[in-house]
């Protein structure tokens, strides 16, 4: 039997299978014909992220991917909101992750939410939702630029959940903003929450922006 996760004006989540088989899929069919194409966009972003990333361990690997429905292996854990990750060996392995996102090119874009980030059953992170990633050229100034503020969307939630471990190099990192940081908070964010709450009517109870 399948059970819905989410609904939003991007499409549904559902959980799908059980056992091994278990799979989460994106489903774009009830999504209105002017959100299609960046739905569809999303997902097929989503697709080609999963691919390059396939084989890494934390990562759901991509089943299917048909135009309107993408499968990808499920993970079992929590999301960080219910995980409370306060074990500081979480996060040196979230940060062994992203140092593989990287070297496949992948930077997430999307890790300021905590339901992005799973703790799974065993303690160890996992992260989904790869619909904004960006995929590009490890070494390029704009994507190091990216990948270091997905690190300091992963040093915010270390702050939340074990700030006593946060050593005085990831303190640094912290409290300097990237100046893409500081433009996102003066326009690009309340152009997105106006887009978001207004136009989409879209509750935002996904955690912390
Ligand atoms: N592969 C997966 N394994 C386990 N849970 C998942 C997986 N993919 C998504 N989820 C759960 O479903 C939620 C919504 O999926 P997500 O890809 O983040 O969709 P959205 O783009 O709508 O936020 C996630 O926050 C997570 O709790
Ligand atoms: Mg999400």
């Amino acid at each position: 039997m399948d059970t819905l996760l989410k609904r939003d004006a991007f499409g549904a989540i559902w959980l799908c299978g059980a056992g091994d088989g278990t799979r989460i899929r994106r489903d774009l069919s009830s999504v209105r014909w002017w959100l299609r194409p960046l739905a569809r966009r999303g997902a097929a972003r989503e697709a080609r992220a999963l691919r390059r990333l396939d084989g890494v361990d934390g990562v759901p690997r991509l089943l299917s991917w048909t135009g309107v429905l993408l499968e990808r292996s499920h993970i079992a854990g929590l999301p960080m909101q219910q995980g409370q990750p306060r074990n500081p060996a979480y996060f040196r392995a979230a940060h062994r992750l992203l140092r593989q996102l990287r070297a496949h090119g992948v930077v997430h874009n999307d890790l300021a939410k905590e339901p992005n980030w799973l703790v799974r059953d065993d303690g160890r992170p996992a992260i989904v939702d790869f619909q904004i990633a960006g995929i590009g050229a490890p070494r390029s100034r704009w994507f190091r630029l990216l990948a270091r503020e997905d690190l300091r969307h992963l040093l915010k939630h270390k702050r939340t959940y074990c700030p006593e471990h946060l050593t005085p190099v990831e303190r640094r990192l912290l409290a300097r903003r990237s100046w893409l940081s500081l433009a996102w908070r003066r326009s690009g964010k309340r152009l997105y929450n106006w887009l978001t709450r207004r136009v989409l009517r879209w509750q935002d109870n996904e955690g912390r922006g």
